[in-house]
């Protein structure tokens, strides 16, 4: 019942999750554009309104004029639109889901055992604090040289060594999994982080010395949108660490870590050639087509290096009946898919429903090769085929 309980949770968090990640992301990427995208006002009353940018856009069949103020407006209208809900949501239901089925059963998604061996409780802390030490490093670099001379290269230049080594050391605790999903959290919640401490702060401090008719310090906004920047380039790579987990290829690589600092490296690169394409269409910067290389060319290195080996040939029976297949089921899988524990709903102790699941399990097992859970129980290549062959015959259980 408590596996069954935990699987509506979390599928209606990660329902959730979805969902307001992409409010955050979607306005994140939309005010990028628009931010980018502004031209000096033609409007004399604008201009001496203090407006530095406006954009015309058409959309939903409406047409829409949003206008940047340089520092702050002359006054403020009474209602003005706070954007946190999205970042804020999106960390909350993201911590759920990490407590509800990393933290929770830390022995099946957390440790594995061929790369650490340790106890649950050890774990558990050592993921958490994942994500503060991040955060309080990577706050601590910003701080020190963000408004510095040169500070947004050498800042850059920093959290990125900083993620190549928190990528290689979750590599080196976590199973593959873990390690990746460990690695998105860490960094989103620094992006959450950064709106929660800086940029929110700033804008009410900002706000409340217009209305208190006090000179505003530009700072705030400054500090601000670096921190918004930084987001900017961390979203793809947090993306595909949230994704990485239907991809056992990338995660269970002797490598994987170099492979996490590959796709991420990609993501970010990606993401800079999106940014700029708006300064080029302006006439602004040249054409950005070299980010958007880089990331190609990484990806396609990532392809060719991790292409499958030729199979090696395995003896298989011609046929593989039930009654063979049920000993390795026995043996592989029914700890976690049995009388104890029915990871995802799924119980592989009877024939009945063995059936029911027979094509799940051919997918998990030969296709994407995800089952067992980090290979905890260790199936052979032999085994594998068993499956597959057990499968092509019709899936029998009789
Ligand atoms: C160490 C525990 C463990 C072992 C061993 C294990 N599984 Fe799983 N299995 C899980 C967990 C946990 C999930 C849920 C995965 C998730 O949340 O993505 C799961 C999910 C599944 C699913 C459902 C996948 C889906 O997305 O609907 C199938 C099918 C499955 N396992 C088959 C197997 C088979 C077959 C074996 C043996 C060859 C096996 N499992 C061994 C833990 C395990």
């Amino acid at each position: 019942m408590e596996t069954y309980l935990l699987d509506w949770a979390n599928l209606l968090l990660r329902w959730l999750h979805v969902i307001v990640a992409i409010a955050w992301i979607g306005s994140s990427f939309y005010f990028v554009f628009l931010d980018s995208s502004l031209t000096p006002p033609e409007d004399a009353q604008l201009k001496k309104d203090g407006v530095s940018g406006e954009l015309w856009a058409v959309h939903g069949g409406g047409f829409y004029h949003p206008v940047k103020f340089a520092v702050s407006p002359p006054k403020l209208p009474e209602h003005l639109h706070w954007f946190y809900w999205e970042s804020y949501s999106t960390w909350l239901s993201g911590f759920a889901l990490f407590l509800i089925s990393y933290l929770w059963s830390p022995s099946v998604y957390l440790i594995d055992p061929k790369v650490m061996d340790w106890s649950p409780a050890a774990a558990i802390a050592a993921a958490l604090a994942f994500l503060v030490v991040f955060w309080l490093l990577y706050d601590a670099i910003c701080r020190t040289l963000g408004q510095k001379e040169n500070g947004d290269a050498k800042v850059g230049a920093l959290v990125l060594v900083l993620v190549c080594l928190a990528a290689w050391l979750a590599t080196q605790l976590f199973a593959g999994r873990a390690a990746f999903l460990l690695m998105g959290a860490m960094i989103a919640t620094a992006m959450s982080a950064n709106v929660f401490f800086w940029i929110i702060p700033g804008q009410r401090t900002v706000v409340a010395d217009i209305k208190a008719g006090r000179p505003v310090d530009p700072v705030h906004g400054q500090r601000g949108k670096q921190r918004s920047v930084h987001n900017t380039y961390f979203t793809l790579p947090v993306l595909f660490a949230m994704l990485s987990n239907h991809y056992s290829f990338t995660y269970t690589h002797k490598y994987n870590w170099l492979i996490l600092i590959g796709m991420m490296f990609a993501g970010a690169a990606i993401r800079q050639f999106f940014v700029m394409r708006h300064g080029y269409k302006l006439g602004r910067n040249p054409h950005p087509w070299k980010y958007a290389a880089a990331g190609v060319v990484a990806l396609t290195a990532l392809i060719v290096w991790l292409r499958p080996a030729p199979t090696v040939a395995v003896a298989v029976p011609e046929s593989v009946s039930y009654a063979q297949l049920r000993p390795v089921l026995e043996q592989r899988c029914v700890m976690c898919h049995g009388e104890a524990l029915q990871s995802k709903n799924v119980r592989l102790d009877s024939a009945d429903a063995l059936k029911a699941h027979a094509q799940t399990v051919y997918q998990q097992v030969v296709v994407t090769r995800l089952m067992p859970m980090n290979n905890a129980t260790g199936i052979t290549e032999e085994e594998r085929a068993m499956v597959a062959q057990w499968f092509k015959g019709g899936a029998k259980v009789d």
